[in-house]
């Protein structure tokens, strides 16, 4: 079996933030770590994207940062807060590739995990995401060359197979690959969200692939902390990965229960201000909170907000997002802030 060099993560036991597309910033990866999280996901970057990045390390808002060479967005932000729990979510179609994308943050992020679920054109296209669940020799040539050279642990999230047993014998290929844990998301590759989640399919995974299953898919059955403990049960594993139950309300991983909408949106804020996160991307994650609430005076007022200051603005915190945008710019850093949103 092939083995990842020294640094390792035990991934039983673990509740861990899925990786979401443009929800998954490091503002809410940091506040899913606050309220209970083991390990926080990226959203899926693309190999090809990252290797079009350059690392920078920012010096005032203590983050390091990939950054897009061709037009300056910032592709991937993290701080020492997430490091010893941060995985790198990449979408890849080639061991090469994959390879070189991941060894530019291999220094920066606790593991690495290659998506082979994405059912977007986009990515089956590009021979990504859920393609690779009929390729396998590809899926594990791209694993075997991942674990063999990087020196954190590597992962990979695949969704259920037309069949248990066609599932099981996918697991166990990709398994013995020498990755340090397999996250199972039981819809197939056609599912949709409102499908409901084939929990007995990962259930007999579990039963005989040697590596941590980590069970995803419940968003639906997991309303509450206590939902977790019985998500468990009903798949078998030690490890839950939850998306949409995080996306609305990422204190779903605080044991006490979770906190008023409201209290997540703030410290949301807090986190976004002091990382400087692109405006567009909080009004994103917070509509997402929002829900069926778009028409609140919060929703409407939010949905006009264009700047940063005017987001902080709607829960009370312009005097916060003032305040740290003074400090930011004494410390001669902001010319992001000039960008128009
Ligand atoms: C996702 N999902 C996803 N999966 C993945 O492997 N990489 C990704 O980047 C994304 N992006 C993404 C964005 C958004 C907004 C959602 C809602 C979902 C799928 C996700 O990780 C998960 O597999 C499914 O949502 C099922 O889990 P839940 O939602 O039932 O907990």
């Amino acid at each position: 079996m092939l083995s990842n060099n020294g640094n390792t993560i035990d991934y039983r036991n673990k509740l861990i933030l899925a990786p979401m597309v443009r929800i998954g910033t490091l503002p809410i990866r940091l506040l899913s770590i606050d309220y209970g999280a083991d390990l926080v996901y990226s959203e899926e970057i693309i190999d090809h994207k990252l290797l079009r990045c350059n690392r920078r390390v920012n010096d005032v808002l203590k983050t390091v940062d990939f950054i897009d060479r061709s037009d300056g967005t910032i592709v991937f932000r993290t701080c020492a807060k997430e490091r010893s729990k941060v995985i790198l979510q990449l979408g890849t179609s080639d061991p090469d590739r994959a390879l070189k994308a991941a060894k530019l943050l291999e220094n920066d992020v606790a593991g690495v995990d290659v998506n082979m679920g994405c059912p977007k054109e986009f990515s089956i296209k590009g021979g990504m995401g859920a393609a690779l669940l009929s390729n396998p020799d590809k899926a594990c040539s791209i694993l075997k060359n991942l674990v063999r050279n990087l020196a954190i642990p590597v992962t990979c999230k695949i969704r259920v197979l037309d069949t248990i047993e066609e599932t099981v014998e996918l697991s166990k290929k990709l398994s013995e690959c020498g990755i340090a844990a397999l996250a199972v998301h039981g819809r197939m590759r056609h599912e949709r969200p409102q499908h409901s989640n084939r929990n007995d399919f990962i259930k007999k995974v579990s039963e005989v692939v040697p590596v941590p299953l980590i069970a995803n898919g419940g968003s639906k059955e997991i309303e509450n902390y206590s939902d977790f403990e019985k998500f468990k049960i009903a798949t078998g594993c030690s490890s839950v990965m939850v998306a949409r139950a995080a996306e609305w309300n990422c204190s779903i991983f605080r044991p006490e229960g979770k906190l008023p909408l409201t209290d997540v949106i703030k410290a949301y804020l807090h986190y976004a201000i002091d990382y400087d996160n692109a405006p567009a991307n909080c009004k994103y994650c917070i509509q997402n909170m929002l829900q069926d609430l778009q028409e609140t005076e919060e929703g409407k007022a939010l949905l006009k907000a264009q700047t940063l200051e005017q987001i902080s603005a709607v829960w009370g915190l312009d005097n916060y997002y003032r305040l740290k945008e003074a400090e930011y710019r004494a410390k001669g850093i902001l010319d992001r802030w000039e960008v128009k949103p």
